[in-house]
């Protein structure tokens, strides 16, 4: 398994988890409050002997099991609610926009080029630190559910129909997403990794990912006819090669990916190759085959080819 990211909602990196991480540590500090003065009075009522005086029992009756949670779940309800207008509110005109759909198990991500035009990638997010990105989530199967406990809320996929999200990550690292409703077999290895990087890095990144593939060495080159011969690209797609699949992770620069499988195995060769070869060990219930014919020299020369894609 990959060491995982930070994936707590308590340790926030985005103002959506810094509200929610408020919100549940004004409920843990009173909770703890109201617990101590409860078991107080409960410990008195047994310790003190005699009859208690009638008014002030009536008083405690009334006044703590009526006006007191009253009050409280009040003001619970009004600084929760309070709190809803800014995590709703979408992210501002020029934004950057990126459509995450679910599909079982893992993540078709496109990001809106302010050209107008697409670039699809796969299970890893890259976002610039201290920007608003609005995410609009679909599904192309089941329900799954969208979310990074470190930058904010989740959200539901439902097939056919389009939510959204605004985040707005304010601390620089990787983090983990998950996908928070049970989706079938493979459900708790539909992960995502998210980088949450500076202006420059991020830019970098991102002109980098809408090149098509730079050819690569005289061994991926051998790598790259496995792919082709093995029938990969009907399923993946990896722009600048003739591979145009479309219902499996696009590949263009998959070697630049942090890990493999939507969040399963760090990337690298040794992985890549088990990953290719014992696809169902790994995952069971994924969708793409395990290519056991290939021999261990072909596995490695493909390995070689995907790993050369950054
Ligand atoms: Cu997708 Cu659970």
């Amino acid at each position: 398994m990959i060491p995982h990211p930070s994936q707590s909602a308590l340790d926030p990196a985005g103002t959506g988890a810094d509200s929610i991480a408020s919100l549940f540590w004004v409920m843990v500090v009173g909770g703890i409050l109201i617990w101590m003065i409860v078991v107080g009075l409960a410990i008195y009522a047994i310790m003190v002997p005699g009859r208690h005086d009638q008014k002030t029992t009536r008083l405690f009756v009334i006044g703590g099991g009526a006006v007191f949670p009253t009050i409280v779940l009040t003001a619970l309800l009004t600084y929760g609610l309070a709190m809803l207008p800014e995590l709703q509110r979408p992210a501002p005109e020029g934004s950057q926009v990126i459509e995450v759909a679910g599909v079982r198990w893992w993540w078709r991500v496109v990001y809106r080029l302010p050209n107008g035009t697409k670039v699809e990638t796969a299970n890893e997010l890259h976002l610039q630190v201290n920007e608003p990105v609005e995410f609009k989530l679909t599904s192309e199967d089941v329900i799954h559910a969208f979310w990074i406990p470190a930058l904010g809320g989740k959200v539901d996929m439902m097939p056919g129909r389009e939510n959204r999200l605004k985040l707005v990550p304010n601390r620089v690292g990787t983090y983990r997403g998950v996908c928070a409703e049970y989706c079938g077999e493979a459900h708790t290895q539909m992960a995502f990794d998210v980088i949450v990087e500076s202006r420059e890095d991020y830019d970098a990144w991102l002109s980098r990912l809408k090149k098509p593939v730079v050819q690569g060495s005289e061994a991926a080159s051998e790598g790259r006819q496995i792919f082709e011969a093995a029938g990969c690209g009907a399923c993946h797609a990896i722009r600048g090669t003739s591979a145009d699949g479309v219902v499996g992770p696009e590949l263009t620069h998959f070697g630049s990916r942090r890990s493999i499988g939507a969040s399963v195995l760090p990337n690298n060769s040794d992985n890549l190759i088990r990953w290719i070869a014992e696809t169902h060990q790994v995952k069971p219930g994924v969708e793409m085959p395990a290519f056991e014919t290939l021999s261990p020299d072909e596995l490695r020369a493909l390995s070689l080819y995907l790993g050369d894609l950054k």
